[in-house]
């Protein structure tokens, strides 16, 4: 049976490689960006987001089988509005569309973290503003530390799709919302980066190389997929085994040698 899906930042990346591999499997896709895309609309502002949720409650019908959240800008584009696009971008459309996903048929939401949430810099303070929904404080807290603008979103983004996973609107409708936290993916957004012939040294990537967007498009899919039904709240780490070998002794927040 055919699926309606809403992908943010579908035109382009992951969020593309996702919506084709969908469209293919005769799911019907919503796409969400700032061009080429079913949803015009800019995440970055409240209107923008506005925007995009009544666009997609219109064009579903009022009913959403899945989302998954793939829009997002790069570490080196300015802080505030990697805040605004990153973490509120991505919080408006789990908010907007939480009751028309409710409407759907096994509903499951995904969104993409990074793995930088356990090494990029961060702002503590725009990491708690973003939790306590203040954008203006956050964006002010992550362009007061240069630089900290990705990490603070995505970490912010990592704790709230856990608080939101397990609320009652989401866990109690047998929703699921889960996140994923990749290390390098090749994507346009990475194209200069990965250009460099030593960026393998620069960033974390235990296995010497990118991930390639197909391969990160399958887990999205997993997650919007019926063998996920039973997972939620979970942050995924699909970065070839870079955290892992960084905190080989802990499971998520437990040590293994606690009792
Ligand atoms: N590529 C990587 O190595 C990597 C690693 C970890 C996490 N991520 C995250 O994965 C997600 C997808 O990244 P990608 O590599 O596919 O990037 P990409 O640049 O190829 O695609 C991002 C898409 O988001 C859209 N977008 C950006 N700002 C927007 C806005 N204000 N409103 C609406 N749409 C907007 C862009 O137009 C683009 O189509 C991002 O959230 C990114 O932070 C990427």
């Amino acid at each position: 049976v055919s699926r309606t899906i809403a992908i943010s930042g579908s035109a382009s990346g992951m969020g593309a490689t996702l919506a084709t591999k969908l469209r293919d499997a005769s799911d019907r896709v919503i796409g969400i960006d700032l061009h080429d895309a079913e949803v015009i609309a800019d995440l970055c502002t409240p209107e923008g987001r506005q925007r995009a949720v009544t666009e997609v409650i219109r064009l579903s019908g009022g009913a959403l089988d899945g989302l998954a959240a793939c829009a997002g800008l790069p570490t080196r584009a300015q802080d505030a509005k990697v805040v605004s696009v990153n973490y509120f971008g991505v919080t408006a459309l789990l908010e907007g569309l939480c009751d028309t996903l409710a409407a759907g048929r096994e509903p499951a939401a995904v969104v993409i973290a990074s793995a930088a949430v356990t090494f990029g810099k961060v702002s503590p303070e725009a990491v708690e503003l973003c939790l306590a929904g203040d954008e203006a404080g956050a964006c002010s807290a992550a362009e007061a530390r240069p630089g900290s603008g990705y990490g603070s979103a995505k970490l912010a983004l990592a704790h709230q799709v856990r608080r939101v996973a397990t609320s009652q609107r989401w866990i109690g409708r047998r929703m699921t919302l889960n996140a994923i936290a990749p290390g390098v993916v090749r994507t346009p957004m990475t194209a200069e980066l990965l250009a460099h012939p030593n960026w393998v040294s620069s960033v974390p990537t235990t296995m010497g190389r990118a991930a390639e967007a197909w391969e990160l498009a399958g887990v999205l899919e997993f997650f919007l997929g019926p063998y996920s039904r039973f997972i939620t709240g979970e942050v995924l780490f699909v970065d070839g085994g870079a955290e892992a070998s960084r905190h080989t002794a802990t499971i998520t927040a437990r040590s293994a040698l606690e009792g």
